[in-house]
């Protein structure tokens, strides 16, 4: 194993949200929701990228990007879990309704993009045929992930470099939750781009699933914040993209126009997620988030009893 290479651990972190408040973010409903919207799409998509990844697991020739994939399986498995209960808890607990949009995003990530069995007959060109079309399906359910991945990344920085999120009465648990996985996902950022292309995946198809997700994903999360907001007569279910545009000029929201750089830097052909982000920042953030602390805490009292 190349000596630099950073291995991925999961951290087995908990999170109280028993406290938080509806809008958690103090005078800043509009912030409050777009991040909670995102939270609520989360585990259907992150479990369908394990499911997709242990399908790809066994063509995967070269052992260190092997323990990669492993490691980013583990780790999205534990935020899939983290937002399933801790926040889905919180947003009942405030008596918002969220079954509709978690019935959106498991039909998405479930149905829409879930592998269904070819079956194209029993013979030896069939079965040939069926394989190689298998392959190549599987490597542009990889493609999507790496467009979904340079994001989760970009948002990962942003919400670790967010100087108006350390405001000092916003609330502690759910910024350690939302930060905790912004770092899990620099510290992993180059997974998803590796592994599609260990597998044979293209630039082309790279390029390609991005110019049709990238909208597909802000169509979903407009959908998922106008439920949560129209749920708040303070706020209303409109203006989703004028409230975002707002809360980002009192920096509690990235720019829209920053994603839309995004999305630009990764058309480019040289692209890759190394030059996106610091793995160093991510590590500083676990050095200093509670909830990771706590969790290796925990580990350590584990091991010596
Ligand atoms: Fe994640
Ligand atoms: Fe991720």
């Amino acid at each position: 194993m190349n000596a630099a290479h950073h291995a991925l651990v999961p951290r087995r972190v908990r999170f109280d949200l028993s406290r938080t408040p509806l809008h958690w973010i103090p005078h800043d409903p509009d912030a409050s929701y777009v991040m909670n919207s995102i939270h609520l799409l989360l585990p259907a998509g992150e479990f369908w990228f394990c499911r997709v990844y242990n399908r790809a697991l066994p063509f995967v020739t070269d052992p260190t990007l092997r323990d990669d994939v492993q490691g980013f399986v583990r780790q999205e498995a534990i935020h899939a879990r983290s937002h399933q209960t801790a926040l889905n808890e919180y947003l009942r607990r405030h008596g918002v309704e969220i079954d509709s949009v978690l019935r959106v995003a498991d039909f998405v990530f479930g149905q829409a993009l879930e592998e269904t069995p070819l079956r194209l007959g029993n013979n030896f060109i069939t079965r040939r045929l069926e394989k190689r079309l298998e392959k190549w399906r599987l490597r542009q359910r990889l493609a999507i992930i790496a467009a979904v991945e340079h994001y989760t990344c970009v948002l990962g920085k942003w919400v670790l470099e967010a100087d108006a999120l350390n405001a000092p009465n916003i609330d502690p648990d759910l910024l350690d939750l939302f930060r905790w996985h912004g770092a899990e996902e620099v510290e992993h950022r180059c997974v998803a781009h590796d592994l599609h292309a260990h597998l044979g995946g293209t630039t082309l198809e790279r390029q390609g699933w991005a110019v049709v997700g990238f909208p597909l994903l802000l169509a979903l999360l407009a959908y998922s914040g106008k439920h949560l907001m129209a749920q708040d007569p303070a706020v209303g279910g409109r203006f989703f993209f004028g409230r975002w545009a707002r809360a980002s000029r009192r920096g509690t929201l990235p720019k829209l126009e920053s994603l839309f750089g995004a999305a630009l830097r990764y058309l480019d052909p040289g692209y890759h997620p190394a030059d996106e982000a610091s793995l160093q920042e991510a590590l500083a953030y676990f050095g200093k988030s509670p909830a990771v602390q706590a969790a290796l805490a925990r580990e350590r009292e584990r091991q010596a009893a």
